[in-house]
């Protein structure tokens, strides 16, 4: 085990039984060193340091080592635990846990704040609505029956799929209407729900690749594991999909998610009557409210309402914290997603549904967009500016839509470094190889999210970016 501190680096011995290591314990820093520890081995284990199934050293020799108490090093395992890095079994010690726990999704602690996180994703969180949506729930409430608080209909209440479905072929071309929709707790919710109707080994299931992490992680943990179709400058690989075998696609084609390139309309073509031929699609729309150049590309399902899925949420407009997300779904399947939601969950919250319903019908939910249209449009500006200034020998990739950025480095570019050295500056970056099905085989990259920043944080995060990098 290596230990270091701000102004010098001790080697201790070799963990008895344990691996050999690197940890980081800045003990001049004001970061508490059990965090520290346990931000230096969650890394470990991300990273591919620390592989799954090792046994880690006892907690009294670990402390022993690092000379740090013992108290310490258990809340370090303890945290690592409840979060799924560590598995933890009586009599036989700590052990690295298996892939999918290392790779599942980071959520900060409160008291663990980046001064800059371009964490990729999040909407402005501090301009939710918190007025508009007080009105509409007490509108909501006003306007229902006690009879909706009880468990109803786990497909949702008639009133906010109808406006669900309102919204969707005015704003996006879908053909919905409420029969067809099933309301549920973000696009996450969706893709486990589809995946347990859709998934089994005779109906194989494909997924872009690169593609969003966290579905792939999904889809494994309800017993898919999904075929990877590559994607290039036009998106989805239509000839490669139709060769994969698979029956169901999983795509994002108004802004591929990570890359942000658009579906092109030659593709687009070819991957309905790809569908046509008794296949489906499932369309996730995750930011297609957000693209600053032009009018967004329509919905695929729109042209092809029999064969596609479409999905969508409140995640990229209001904020991830809602957990409010919608499937459109072909006739043939609605009763088997219906079910599927309804032994997740019974449904989702009545009184979100009631609040976001009237939102939608009052035009609140359209002033909203409009306004952060425009602010996430001087942010991805500002962004690319400071890119271009500070960071040129980045590239932008795909179009100007959503709230990301997606970049990537030369050939050989260390990454990793590039984000351990960033986060020693409390920015926060994301790395592109996760969102690859072989991570080994990614480009460097990075994922910038930008719209929960301002201009001058922006410019001031890649400026450290850009020193991290040197
Ligand atoms: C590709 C993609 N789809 C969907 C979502 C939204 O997920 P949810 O609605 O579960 O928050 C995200 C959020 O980051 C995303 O990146």
């Amino acid at each position: 085990m290596t230990i270091s501190g701000t102004t010098s680096t001790i080697c201790a011995p070799r963990v008895r039984g344990g691996p050999e290591l690197l940890v980081e314990l800045d003990r001049a820093g004001a970061e508490p060193l059990h965090r520290q520890l346990a931000d230096g081995l969650r890394t470990a284990i991300r990273t591919g340091r620390l592989a799954p199934h090792t046994s880690m050293p006892s907690t009294r020799v670990l402390a022993a080592d690092l000379g740090v108490s013992r108290r310490l090093v258990v809340d370090a395992y303890s945290q690592l635990v409840a979060e799924g890095f560590l598995l933890s079994r009586h009599g036989s010690g700590t052990r690295v846990a298996t892939v999918d726990a290392a790779s599942a999704p980071q959520y900060a602690e409160p008291t663990r704040r980046y001064d800059v996180d371009f964490l990729p994703g999040s909407p402005d969180l501090s301009s939710f609505p918190r007025n508009a949506w007080l009105r509409a729930l007490r509108q909501g409430l006003a306007e229902t029956g006690s009879d909706s608080f009880g468990y109803v209909d786990p497909q949702g209440l008639p009133v906010a799929r109808a406006a669900v479905a309102d919204y969707l072929r005015r704003t996006r071309g879908v053909q919905a209407d409420a029969q067809h929709v099933v309301l549920c707790s973000g696009a996450t919710q969706a893709i486990a729900l589809l995946g347990r109707v859709l998934g089994d080994g005779e109906l194989p299931l494909a997924m872009e690749d690169p593609g969003f992490w966290l579905h792939r992680i999904v889809l494994r943990h309800n017993g898919i594991e999904p075929l990877a179709v590559r994607i290039d400058d036009d998106g989805i690989d239509v000839d490669a999909l139709a060769s994969s075998g698979a029956t169901t696609v999983l795509s994002t084609p108004a802004h591929q998610s990570p890359t942000g390139v658009v579906l092109s309309a030659a593709r687009r073509t070819a991957l309905v009557q790809w569908a046509r031929a008794g296949h489906l699609i499932v369309e996730d729309d995750y930011d297609a409210e957000y693209r600053y150049d032009r009018a967004p590309v329509g919905a695929l399902q729109g042209i092809a309402p029999d064969r596609v899925i479409y999905v969508g949420s409140t995640s990229k407009t209001l904020a991830p914290g809602l957990r409010i997300g919608w499937i459109v779904i072909p006739p043939q399947l609605v009763g088997a997603v219906r079910l599927s939601k309804s032994l997740a969950d019974t449904g989702s919250s009545v009184m979100d549904q009631l609040a976001f319903a009237q939102l939608l019908t009052s035009g609140g939910y359209d002033r909203h967009l409009r306004q952060m249209r425009r602010r996430y449009l001087s942010r991805r500006n500002a962004l690319l500016e400071a890119l271009a200034h500070y960071l040129p020998q980045a590239t932008v990739l795909g179009a100007a839509a959503g709230v990301h950025l997606t970049v990537r480095f030369p050939d050989g570019y260390p990454i990793p470094d590039l984000v351990r050295r960033a986060a020693a500056m409390r920015v926060n970056v994301e790395p592109l190889a996760p969102c690859y099905a072989d991570p080994a085989t990614a480009p460097p990259g990075l994922l910038l999210g930008y719209a929960n920043l301002t201009e001058s944080q922006i410019k001031a995060g890649v400026a450290a970016l850009a020193r991290a990098a040197r």
